[in-house]
Formats: structure tokens, sequence, C-alpha cells
């Protein structure tokens, strides 16, 4: 496997193991167990000794070749294949903090990862400051001596508000904390947390990784060392391990995620032109326009836009349900990174369970929208969204 190929060709190529068949497809390993010749081989691959699987909540065939495919995306040197974003998201970060330690994140997080960091870790004596990520003077100031992880989401759900992941970087290494990054909004193929000094990349591989609604995944990345101090133990006793049924689907997806992202971006990218010129749009927050509040920090770390666009109509929620309900090719859901275009109000699902100051904190008000464009033909988009715009009453 050459590490020198272009992300196109790693994600056709990377990581396949054939078997004795020689088979063209990746092949699926849906197996539970591994057996061993003799006693002798069995205690030598529980002893570490020979290479191999033993059991498949620690590793099996399938996972390995499509974490191996992730890493020469990501640049890692070693991934944990977990059955959802949210095990990939949970694991990277109690696996390597006890009571006592302390986490800062910032608080414009997707709603789950925002209960892991603010609900669960508390309950095992794990504190955790959540601050605006946007200014770095704000991560150094909540700093303490117990402070371990540093966790953040960029762009973020839903508002694509961005954080300098190089800056925070800087900041962890003074203090020997690690940052995680949720890189799911950028996708591996706009921006590389790694390269820029995160320690740990996690990805919802339920969204553009697999990118055809099918399946859930998810994925942790880092450098070899991180892994076998904090992640390995962790995974094989708590039991996230992804099915060898989804990690074949998301091989498969995977192939085709730099022509379906592109595709998302050039749409994504025409709506938000679109909707800034409409009346009835309020603002539009698109992280590949030159009016995006943080095109500084987009121009030096990302390299395209994003697949996502979010809205503010300035006819509140009623505007925003009369106009999800007009769009006929775009469809109402929460999920995103489908070939699907999907729209969502976040105020009344993905974040209802923030409180109003909150969501105020985050941008989020009872007008705004949330786009995850999709594969489809953007004029067939953009004629959606003008008929359903001319719904909206004045
Ligand atoms: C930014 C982000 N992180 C994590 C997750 C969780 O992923 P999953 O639904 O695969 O558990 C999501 C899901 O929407 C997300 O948007």
């Amino acid at each position: 496997m050459s590490k020198s190929w272009r992300p196109a060709t790693q994600l056709v190529h990377g990581g396949t193991t054939r078997s004795q068949h020689g088979e063209t497809a990746e092949a699926i390993f849906l197996t539970q167990g591994f057996v061993y010749d003799t006693s002798a081989a069995a205690e030598a691959r529980f002893k570490g000794e020979t290479d191999g699987f033993i059991y498949a909540r620690y590793g099996s065939p399938t996972n390995d070749m499509f974490e191996k495919r992730m890493c020469m995306l990501e640049g890692a040197e070693d991934a944990r294949a977990t059955a959802s974003g949210m095990a990939a998201v949970s694991a990277a970060i109690l696996c390597q903090l006890k009571a006592g330690d302390h986490i800062v994140a910032a608080r414009a997080l997707f709603g789950s990862c925002r209960w892991v960091v603010e609900t669960l870790a508390p309950k095992y004596g794990i504190e955790c400051t959540l601050i605006d990520g946007r200014d770095l003077a704000n991560w150094e100031k909540a700093i303490r001596k117990s402070t371990k992880v540093f966790f953040l989401e960029s762009p973020t759900n839903p508002t694509l508000e961005v954080i300098d992941i190089a800056g925070v970087a800087r900041l962890a290494n003074q203090i020997g904390a690690k940052v995680v990054v949720d890189n799911v909004f950028a996708t591996p193929l706009f921006q590389k947390p790694l390269e820029l000094g995160a320690h740990v990349v996690v990805y919802s591989a339920t969204k553009h990784i697999d990118g055809q609604g099918r399946c859930l995944g998810g994925v942790v990345l880092s450098d070899k060392a991180w892994i076998d101090e904090n992640l390995h133990d962790y995974f094989r006793h708590t039991g996230p391990a992804m099915s060898p049924f989804n990690a074949w689907t998301l091989l498969k997806g995977i192939e085709t995620l730099p022509l379906r992202v592109k595709q998302q971006t050039e749409n994504a990218s025409r709506i938000a032109d679109f909707l800034a010129d409409r009346n009835e749009v309020a603002r539009v927050i698109y992280p590949g326009r030159k009016d995006h509040p943080q095109a500084d920090i987009i121009a030096k770390q990302m390299t395209g836009g994003s697949t996502l666009v979010c809205f503010e109509l300035k006819g509140g929620k009623d505007a925003a349900f009369a106009l999800q309900d007009a769009l006929e090719v775009v469809k109402i859901s929460n999920n995103l990174g489908d070939a699907k275009s999907l729209i969502t109000h976040p105020a009344t699902t993905t974040h209802k369970n923030l409180t109003d100051e909150a969501r105020a904190e985050l941008g989020i008000s009872a007008g705004t929208v949330r786009l995850s464009a999709g594969i489809e033909d953007s004029e067939d988009l953009i004629e959606d969204f003008a008929r359903a715009l001319s719904r909206i009453k004045a």
C-alpha cells in the first residue's frame, strides 16, 4: 500500500486484504471468534507473540480494513472502528480520564456530545468547563492544573462556527493536555486535525463516510502510543466495536466519498449564494462564503467549504416550518451527510433539549434552519427552494 496515494486512490484501495479467493470487493468476515491450529498457537496469540485476531470485540478482518483505510486518509497511525459516532466520541474522551481530571470543551457541540462532557463525565468526578471556543483566550482562561482534555467540533453543528484547531493545540501542548476533534462537519477531505496539531480525531461514520443513509458507525484515530496507552483496553473491555457488516458497508461507502462530497459542496455553495440573495432570509452562514465571520481561520485550516448550510429565516418558526413542509426534493430529517438533501429545524429537533439561553448563546433562533446538501442536480434543488420560499407568508 502506498502512503503517497492521493485520497481518491486511498479510498478505493487502502487497507484491502484479500482472502485465498482473491475477491474484488472487500470480504465480510461475519465471525465472532477465530480458531487456532494448536493450543500453543492460541497461547502465543494471547501473549501477543503472533499477529492475528482473537475475538471480534477486540478486532476483526473487515473492521481492520476499514480502520486501515481511515488511517491512510487521516494520516493517523492507528484507529478503532466503533458502533456509532457517539461510541467513538465517548470512548475517545472517557478512556483517557479519571476522577479529578478536567475537560475544556467548546460549548457549540452536537447535543449528545455535549451531554457526554456536561452531564455524564461529572457523574464520574470528571469536571467540565464549556466555553465559547471561537476565542482562544477563553480556552486559556479555562485551563486548570487538572485539565487533561480539550474537546471541540469544527465547523460546529448547526451554526457552522469555526475553531482555530492549531491555536487550541498549541495551548494544550503547553500543559500536556490532549485535543480531541470531532471532524464530522469538515469531513476527512477538507480538514486534517492531526496535521493541525490535534491528538485524537473522531468521526460519526454514519454521516459522509457511509453517505447513503444505511448504517451507524464511528471511528477514533490517533498515534499508536495514545491508542495503546488509552483506548486499547477501554475498547476491548467496554465493547463499543463496530459490526463487521457495517464496516463492509462503510468500506463501500468510502470509495465514493470524494465524488459525493465534491457534488454536495458544490450544491451547498450554490444554495448558500441563492439563499443569501433572498428577501425571506435574514442571514446565511456557510464556510465557503467570504462573509463567514471566521473566513480567515477557514482559509488557514480547511481546504473546502462544507456540505452544510445554516440560514435564518426572518419569519421565525412559522417560516421555517412552512419552508420545510413546502420542499419536495429536500427531505425533512435530522441526519446529515447523505446523498439525499436533508433539512432540519434545530430548535425543535437536534437542539431541543438545550435551554433557551444555551440555544441563544449558540446563535440558534426560532428561524434557524440547517441544510445538508445532497448529490442531486443543483438546478432541481434551487428550484425546490425558490418554490418553497415563495410559499412563506411575508
Ligand atoms: C458532530 C456530530 N458528532 C457526533 C455525532 C454522533 O454520531 P452517531 O449518530 O453516529 O452516533 C453526530 C450525529 O449527528 C454529529 O453530528
